[in-house]
């Protein structure tokens, strides 16, 4: 993608409708609407007032309170779903997005997806019946730098990828307490980011083991991929609020790739000898030589936008080309979360210390979701 075509210059829009009508939805996803191929035609909330607000600012000539209303109304082809948790700890997200599918929409959602693998294998069967598709907004996998990291490891030079490491601040709460899904709320909304990460970089996870630390709920995962490479999430619960919250690294064969604060890209290439004892600079060649990338964060370009740097409108711009091609989507699908949901699992049910085989076998009997 290096030309965004602005909403208005669209031949082609899709007819579109948005439930939910929150903060997030606010400042991230509706905004991203002015690069993409929609045409927004309603917005419901349970709050009324509020659909019709962002109604009339986002340029929809109807609203409601009732998303079975709209969608019987509306009909529209695809449907935004960015709401929130039920009382229980569920997400609202999943049966609304199986109601969509039902009506016949394609669903773009906001992560988490849901909270169980079961929810997740439901949402597949039931797109699979309806020939809808249904993406979740995994926006770490649609960052310019991650995309490119992707390309980056990809390539033979870079060799078999052979480790990763990912740092994401997040606590988990203590194992008696992980059985209630309300006091895993905010590790589900976060699990999805490296989660997500993990899962485009290096594919599924088939051991995983972590160390716990009672007083902030940091944790150390240390993962096996089917692939053969190995892996750690650190999920770095007690960083300061000011400190940068990731860091990514990629390790191949005499190369390595490293993403920090999601927009500092830098890539130490193979080839560069720098013989120990012997070696008088470290200024290697232009062929050996790092690349670096960041942002130069002062010209009022798009790339300077958080809604481009952190993978809203490319996230969105992927669901709209499939939506118009009618083939599903790569990115961000019911694989993608289901791998999130083994892993989010996995935290739930195996007491620190264990290593054990992923995906966990059988499931685990609360797999429902229910707290
Ligand atoms: N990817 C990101 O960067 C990112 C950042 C923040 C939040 N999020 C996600 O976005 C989602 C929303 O978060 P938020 O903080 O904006 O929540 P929020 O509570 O501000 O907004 C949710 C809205 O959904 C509405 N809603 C709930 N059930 C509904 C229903 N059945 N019909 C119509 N409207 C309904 C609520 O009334 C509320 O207005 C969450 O899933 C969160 O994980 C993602």
């Amino acid at each position: 993608m290096d030309h965004i075509t602005y909403q208005f210059e669209y031949a082609e829009r899709i007819p579109v409708a948005f439930i939910g009508a929150g903060g997030h939805s606010y400042r991230n996803v509706y905004p991203s609407f002015q690069y993409a191929p929609v045409d927004l035609r309603a917005v419901c909330d349970l709050d009324g007032e509020r659909a019709a607000e962002y109604a009339r600012l986002f340029g929809a000539p109807r609203s409601y309170t009732d998303h079975r209303e709209l969608l019987e109304r509306e009909r529209p082809a695809a449907v935004f779903v960015v709401t929130s948790y039920a009382e229980d700890g569920r997400v609202q997200a999943t049966d609304l997005a199986l109601d969509c599918l039902r009506a016949g929409a394609h669903v773009w959602m906001e992560k988490p997806t849901a909270a169980s693998v079961a929810e997740i294998r439901q949402l597949q069967r039931e797109s699979a019946a309806a020939g809808r598709f249904v993406m979740t907004g995994l926006k770490k996998i649609f960052t310019p730098a991650m995309e490119r990291t992707k390309e980056i490891i990809s390539a033979p030079e870079f060799g078999e990828v052979s480790s990763v490491s990912v740092r994401y601040p997040q606590s988990l709460p203590a194992f008696e307490e992980r059985h209630d899904l309300r006091a895993m709320r905010g590790f589900l909304d976060h699990i999805y980011h490296p989660g997500a990460v993990l899962h485009h970089l290096m594919g599924d996870v088939c051991g995983f083991g972590y160390q716990w630390e009672p007083v902030s709920g940091a944790s150390t995962a240390s993962l096996r991929f089917a692939s053969g490479a190995v892996g750690t999430l650190h999920l770095a619960a007690g960083s300061a609020g000011t400190s940068p919250l990731e860091r990514v690294e990629v390790v191949g064969q005499d190369a390595n790739v490293v993403v920090d604060n999601s927009v500092r890209l830098t890539y130490y290439r193979r080839g560069a000898r720098l013989g120990y004892g012997r070696s008088p600079s470290y200024v290697v060649n232009e062929e050996h030589a790092p690349l670096h990338w960041e942002p130069e964060f002062s010209l009022g370009q798009l790339y300077n936008k958080n809604l481009f740097y952190l993978g809203y409108v490319p996230e969105l711009l992927h669901f709209c080309d499939s939506v118009l091609a009618g083939t599903p989507p790569t990115r961000g699908t019911l694989e993608d979360s289901l791998a999130v949901m083994r892993l989010f699992e996995a935290y739930r049910t195996v007491p620190a210390g264990t290593f054990v085989d992923l995906p966990l076998n059988p499931s685990p009997p609360n797999e429902n979701g229910a707290a």
